[in-house]
């Protein structure tokens, strides 16, 4: 776990190497075989100093993130913080000059470890990232990041990588004083034990005499003024919604104007009070754990080998289809764009010229990797073009009868046995998959846009659909990089059915005379990306109203259209206003501004009372929740997770409550169908909680333990 050897000139090199897991952290028994290491070297008169390194292709990766949600007490998490405080404190203050030599990528307690040696060095490599990311798990540095940091850099430099988690490149870490050597990795090891050779000194700098915070204490009026800026910058951005970043602000003011025992004192203190919320619990989770699973494929169907793909033919070159034909490029297939027309294949590649041009105008890639990833794409009208691919995705036209001709013709050039995936975002997969002469082989890969951005794929199953078709599905969906939840076949899926009922309930609340300016506030104030009737926009109302005719069609009498459709009917039958492609929604786009449109009130009187911000968020939070928990019933979704995954990714539903389904345990169960059913009695039927979330009412158990 931790080597410890002396070598002849009397280095100690503690390498870290965490058995059973692809990264160092500092678990309980890890860092205590650490401490007794380190401890042999202190007490060993013949090593002149300490040199910390790890044998893995990282540094460390920070506390072991599974330890806090063990113990959720506050009282339990700040007495892990302080003891790892003390024992760096008294590691760094012990007399023996200690160097971490950071051979890849140093995080959370691994750059705090790091930070209480007297010396950093880094070997140089593009892959290496550095960084104090905690506030991205809702919990701040707890092992004396808030505090060590500015003492080095300064507060001006410091609060910004605190309050955002950034990683940084070992340049910009050069740069900014936190390392003090970059060197080629080969000369890592010799140029670390060099400096204590030359007489480096266990000393910090914080440990001089009349020591002082570079560029000023945030008692000095400047750093005031920048420190307000920041508080209300992020206040600006959370909402409220995230303790952290202003707890860790907190540690900041108090910690600095002590000195550093009293310090990270402090810090231990807002680390239990911070890490202990529901927020850092919901990110740790959801935010971290779920979404690492669902990228690695944990639940993909044992025992089905890997499929390799090689060659892929994406059928349509329309916004999606360019999108995805660009993803299975950049991720090294060769893709065959079919379109019916040559001009309009070919402009399905430019669609890639112009993201590849704009990587490399970013320096992100050179001119060469451009012409590369170009030259896999082949665009055609030709379905000859497809013989030899590995799986086909269908992206044309929302059209039953067009994609039955196009799932047809491919047939007739591959033949049945490879995958046959629609990226339908509306029809059935169960029905489309009646064209493929293999239903077994047909499967739903519903893509999001932009789909360069947009990480997630909701893949949906068939009726017929074998457990090898999702299998290697899902591989597909890993090899180009994004992440699968897999769903069962139903109308809207998962992802457009519940991310509807948010933009649906913004209408309804406009149609009941709410203020637009107050609906899209509490839209963003719950950490929605965007308010309601600005997703409306972006979603375009026509195809929304599209999506009310044909399930009409298709359903009958038996249909009940959604709340918000006379407002649809409205503005797209009589006001011609669909949406933000065409420059008019709810909004006006003009100049690349967004305005409410003032013809809104025209329509929708405001009613004389208006309802409290809260209660607008709650009903636009609620009303997706209570959908997620239907499909969870429906088996559309097979567990919390999934939905929560689907969530984040496909919609952006607030990280801070860990996904449309951990918002339930968030809220807690109890009072969350209390609040439903008061809102099924005064706004409608539609907030009725389902019987899976009513079951659970008064038994103490969450959603989340309790949901398959
Ligand atoms: N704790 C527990 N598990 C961790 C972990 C951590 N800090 N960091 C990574 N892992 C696990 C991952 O979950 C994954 O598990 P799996 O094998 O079951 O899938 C495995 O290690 C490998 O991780 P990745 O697949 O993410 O590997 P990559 O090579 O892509 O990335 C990494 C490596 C950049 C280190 C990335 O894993 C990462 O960003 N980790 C989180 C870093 C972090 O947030 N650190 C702060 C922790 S909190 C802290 O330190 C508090 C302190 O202040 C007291």
């Amino acid at each position: 776990m931790i080597d410890y050897r002396v070598d002849g000139d009397g280095i100690a090199v503690v390498t870290w190497n965490v058995p059973g897991s692809p990264v160092n952290t500092l678990n309980d028994a890890a860092t205590t075989a650490y401490v007794a290491a380190v401890d042999k070297a202190l007490a060993d008169p013949a090593v002149k100093g300490i040199v910390v390194t790890s044998a893995k292709s990282d540094f460390i990766a920070g506390a072991d993130i599974n330890d806090f949600l063990a113990d959720r007490s506050v009282a339990g998490l700040e007495a892990g913080s302080r003891a790892i405080n003390r024992v760096f404190r008294r590691l760094e203050t012990a007399g023996k000059p200690m160097v971490a030599a950071i051979n890849g990528t140093a995080l959370g307690g691994g750059l705090e470890l790091a930070l209480a040696c007297h010396y950093r060095i880094a070997a140089d490599s593009p892959k290496t990232r550095i960084g104090l990311p905690e506030v991205t798990l809702g919990i701040l540095p707890g092992a004396g990041g808030t505090q060590r940091l500015p003492r080095l850099i300064g507060v001006r430099a410091a609060v910004p990588l605190l309050v955002e988690g950034t990683r940084l490149p070992v340049a910009d870490a050069l740069k900014l004083g936190i390392l003090h050597a970059v060197v080629p990795a080969a000369e890592l090891l010799h140029k670390a034990k060099a400096w204590i050779l030359a007489g480096g000194k266990a000393e910090q700098p914080w440990d001089r005499k009349g020591f002082r915070v570079p560029g000023g204490n945030p008692g000095d009026p400047g750093v005031q003024e920048f420190l307000s800026v920041v508080i209300a910058k992020v206040h600006e951005r959370t909402a409220g919604n995230y303790p952290a970043p202003i707890n860790i602000l907190s540690c900041v003011y108090e910690g600095m104007s002590s000195p550093i025992e009293v310090g990270t004192d402090i810090e231990s203190r807002y680390f239990g009070v911070t890490a202990a919320t529901v927020q850092a619990e919901n990110l740790i989770r959801s935010g971290f754990l779920a979404l690492n699973d669902a990228r690695k494929l944990k639940r993909r169907p044992a025992g089905v080998p890997k499929a390799e793909f090689r060659k892929v033919g994406v059928l349509g070159a329309g916004l999606m289809g360019s999108g995805i034909a660009y993803a299975c490029a950049k991720a090294g297939l060769d893709t065959v764009l079919l379109d019916r027309e040559p001009a309009m294949a070919e402009r399905g590649k430019v669609h890639s010229d112009k993201l590849l041009t704009r990587e490399v105008e970013r320096g992100k890639l050179d001119a060469a990797g451009r012409e590369a990833t170009l030259a896999r794409i082949t665009p055609t009208v030709d379905y000859a073009a497809l013989t030899g691919c590995d799986i086909v995705i269908e992206a044309v036209f929302e059209q039953r009868d067009i994609k039955a001709e196009a799932t047809h013709r491919t047939a007739e050039a591959t033949g049945p046995d490879i995958l046959f995936a629609s990226n339908t975002s509306t029809l059935p997969i169960s029905g489309l998959a009646e064209h493929w002469p293999r239903p077994d082989n047909f499967i739903g890969l519903h893509f999001f846009s932009p789909v360069h951005r947009m990480a997630l794929v909701e893949v949906i199953r068939g009726r017929q659909t074998s457990e090898t078709c999702l299998a290697q599905a899902l591989d597909f969906v890993a090899r180009i990089g994004k992440t699968p939840v897999v769903v069962n076949d139903s109308r809207g899926f998962f992802t457009s059915r519940v991310f509807a009922t948010y933009f649906e309930e913004g209408m309804a609340l406009l149609a009941e005379g709410v203020n637009p300016a107050l609906i899209e506030n509490a839209g963003r104030q719950t950490g929605m990306p965007l308010g309601p009737l600005a997703v409306a926009d972006e979603v375009a109302l026509d195809l929304v109203h599209k999506i009310i005719v044909q399930t009409r069609a298709d359903l009958g009498p038996s249909y009940t259209p959604p709340v918000s459709a006379p407002v649809i009917e409205l503005f797209v039958e009589k006001l011609g206003r669909v949406g933000k492609k065409a420059g008019k929604g709810f909004y006006d786009y003009a100049d690349g501004q967004r305005r409410l449109w003032p013809g809104l009130a025209e329509h929708f009187p405001r009613a004389a009372r208006q309802p409290d911000v809260g209660s607008v968020k709650r009903r636009l939070l609620h009303i997706q929740s209570v959908e997620a928990a239907r499909c969870l019933a429906e088996g559309v979704v097979e567990s919390t997770t999934d939905a929560d995954v689907a969530s984040l990714l496909g919609w952006g539903f607030p990280a801070w409550a860990g996904g449309v389904l951990s918002y339930v345990d968030t809220i807690g169960v109890d009072r969350f169908v209390a609040e439903c059913e008061a809102l099924a009695a005064s706004v409608g039927p539609r907030y009725a909680p389902p019987d899976i979330l009513k079951r659970l009412v008064g038994t103490g158990t969450q959603l989340r333990a309790a949901g398959r």
